[in-house]
């Protein structure tokens, strides 16, 4: 029997009310396919932080770089906003994405058709949209040095951040961006804001580059104030778009929006080698609502698919994850975030059990 280990952070918030119902999706798949995924459960965020006083202890890394996956529900929340940045629960997101080296960050936007009313934009609009935003994960102004706020001898401050890409870094972004593009539409769309940031213009040079070896894909570019324009103005047009790490974390929440609800995106975090992969839901911990049991778990309960896919090569298992959740929209099945009238209102376990039952 194949054994897979996977590291299960549920973090802070929501986290571990959906994470509850992603891994009974998880185990269900793995007992109907004949595998067997060893789950080891870890703190994360600001519960680490109550336990520990760090957002990831090294114990937790290690299990991260010794398991083949890691699922992570969200981390942070108002109780640790007013700690040192160095050690709020965010951090662990970004430490485990440079320690696991988690370059890539693929993050889906699609419309499911019964919930096409969900979104604030026109159905005509996002009707059929399907695209994928891959954001670059461990570079750009989220890491750049120098950083920091510094006092002047003036009582002024500084702050800095740096977006600095070496040309390693945009070669293998834009790999990926071109092999996942060639899986789907052949359309590779890179954003930047090279009449600006010469960074960037760097960035641009390169990808033309990396696209010589990928002939069957269509390549073109656009500025990242104009793609957030038409993200809502035409996001029909849309395939794949490869960007660095903030115009893609910007971007890839403008995306979700499309779909109605941020509630429903998930993401895949990979790095250079197999057993190198994060999986998770794409919004944050929703402190507003934690512990209410109304979170929608379809984000993770889809990240596991992502993790099946792309870590697992379960195709099958994936898709059947993905058609049960279409299935269970289909039959009216809402948490409070995707409700509207003349729908069933269903709770984030509800919601969980009606997708496992499709399974
Ligand atoms: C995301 C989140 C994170 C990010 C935060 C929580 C650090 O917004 O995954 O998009 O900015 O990358
Ligand atoms: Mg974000």
């Amino acid at each position: 029997m194949k054994r897979y280990s996977i590291a299960v952070l549920p973090g802070d918030g929501i986290g571990p009310e959906i994470m509850h119902e992603a891994t009974m999706v998880l185990n269900a798949v793995g007992k109907k396919a004949g595998v067997e995924f060893a789950l080891t459960e870890a703190l994360v965020g600001g519960s680490s932080i109550d336990a520990s006083g760090v957002p990831l202890t090294d114990e937790v890394l290690k299990l991260t770089l010794l398991s083949d996956a890691v699922l992570l529900g969200a981390v942070g929340g108002t109780k640790w906003e007013a700690l040192d940045y160095s050690i709020r629960p965010e951090r662990a997101l970004l430490a485990l994405r440079k320690e696991l080296g988690l370059f890539a960050n693929l993050r889906p936007a699609r419309i499911y058709k019964d919930l096409i009313d969900a979104s604030t934009l026109k159905p005509e609009v996002i009707d059929g949209v399907d695209l994928i935003v891959v954001r670059e994960l461990t570079g750009g102004l989220y890491f750049g040095t120098p950083k920091g706020v510094e006092k002047l001898p003036d009582g002024t401050e500084r702050g800095v951040n740096t977006m600095v890409y070496t040309t390693p870094e945009i070669e293998r972004i834009a790999k990926v961006g071109f092999e996942v593009a060639r899986k789907r539409r052949k359309k590779l769309l890179s954003v930047d804001k090279a009449n600006v940031l010469e960074t960037t213009e760097l960035w641009r040079r390169v990808v033309i580059k990396i696209g010589r070896d990928y002939p069957d894909v269509e390549l073109s570019h656009m500025y990242v104030d104009n793609c957030a324009m038409q993200l809502v103005r035409n996001p029909r047009q849309f395939d794949v778009i490869v960007t660095e790490n903030t115009f893609g974390d910007i971007l890839s929440d403008e995306a979700s929006m499309l779909t109605g609800s941020i509630g429903m995106l998930p993401s895949a975090s990979l790095g250079a080698t197999k057993n190198r992969a994060m999986y998770e839901p794409i919004h944050g911990s929703a402190p507003d609502i934690a512990g209410k049991g109304i979170a929608n778990p379809i984000a993770t309960i889809l990240s596991v698919a992502m993790m099946l896919k792309y870590s697992f090569e379960m195709e099958d298992a994936s898709n059947a994850i993905e058609t049960a959740v279409e299935k269970v929209l289909g039959k009216g099945f809402r948490t409070a975030d995707i409700y509207q009238p003349g729908t069933k209102k269903a709770s984030c376990s509800e919601m969980g059990e009606a997708v496992l039952k499709e399974l």
